[in-house]
């Protein structure tokens, strides 16, 4: 059988955590809309029986300029997601808030997993297992998948420093940036957008930038982590 992927195809994340509600389609959204509005070509991949991104890409804003597809077929995930890297520089996939065989394919199709984590102790477990999901998924498809974790829904800064060195201490590779506690996330959903586009200013969008940049430095740049990354703010 032939490879599904290819080195002329275009960079795949998969935001993919087996706890819900931790910040996945949010995440998926925002950096989405970040690259759009930088010029690049993005493709989101729902692969959630809920339907949550597709009905923000519904809604007429921002995430409704990108191509979008909806899968809930296991078995076609893998060549969807081969076709959707072909034609566009990056592609978003959604995962639902469960272990599922739909995700561990989508797993396999990644070159990063984004694993968003919340700031307590069950969203830390999840993701230190969901970390070792990914290295069996590599093992078995004998692949490089790189994966972090993003911590979401951030309230204060001293939880967040907890939550940060215990998915060191399981091997999770936190990222520096992190998506602090603000309306705004929550606000953009009801139009399809994301603070990018509704609020360029607001300091939910600088915690977007910041993310976005340090994800660009692990898909694009040979030298992982090489750019400089604000330290998330207090967001009280
Ligand atoms: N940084 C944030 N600040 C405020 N609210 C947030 C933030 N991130 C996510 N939320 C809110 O938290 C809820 C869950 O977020 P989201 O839907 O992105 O999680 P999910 O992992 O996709 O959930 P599911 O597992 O159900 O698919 C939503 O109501 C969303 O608006
Ligand atoms: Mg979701």
């Amino acid at each position: 059988m032939e490879s599904p992927l290819n080195d002329i195809q275009g960079k795949v994340l998969v935001a993919a955590t087996g706890k819900g509600g931790a910040g996945k389609t949010t995440s998926v959204a925002c950096l989405a809309a970040y690259w759009q509005a930088a010029g690049k070509s993005v493709a989101l991949l729902d692969l959630d029986a809920n339907q949550t991104l597709t009905r923000w890409h519904g809604k007429g804003d921002i995430l409704s300029h990108m191509t979008l597809k909806s899968e809930l077929d296991e078995h076609a995930v893998i060549p969807t997601i081969d076709k959707l890297a072909a034609e566009h520089d990056i592609t978003l996939v959604d995962c639902a808030g469960f272990n599922n065989q739909t995700m561990i394919f989508a797993v396999g199709c990644a070159d990063l997993v984004l694993i968003p984590v919340m700031t307590d102790e069950a969203n830390v477990f999840e993701a230190g297992r969901m970390c070792k999901i990914v290295e069996s998924t590599a093992y078995l498809t004998k692949r490089d998948i790189d994966v972090r974790t993003l911590l979401c829904r951030v309230k204060r800064a001293i939880v967040a420093t907890h939550a940060r060195s215990e998915l060191q201490a399981l091997g999770a590779k936190p990222l520096k940036g992190q998506l602090n506690d603000r309306v705004l996330f929550q606000e953009a959903t009801f139009y399809g957008s994301a603070p990018t586009a509704l609020e360029p200013s607001s300091a939910a969008a600088r915690d977007v930038e910041s993310l976005a940049r340090e994800v660009e430095a692990i898909l694009w740049d040979a030298s992982h982590g090489a750019v400089s990354v604000q330290p998330g703010l207090d967001p009280r």
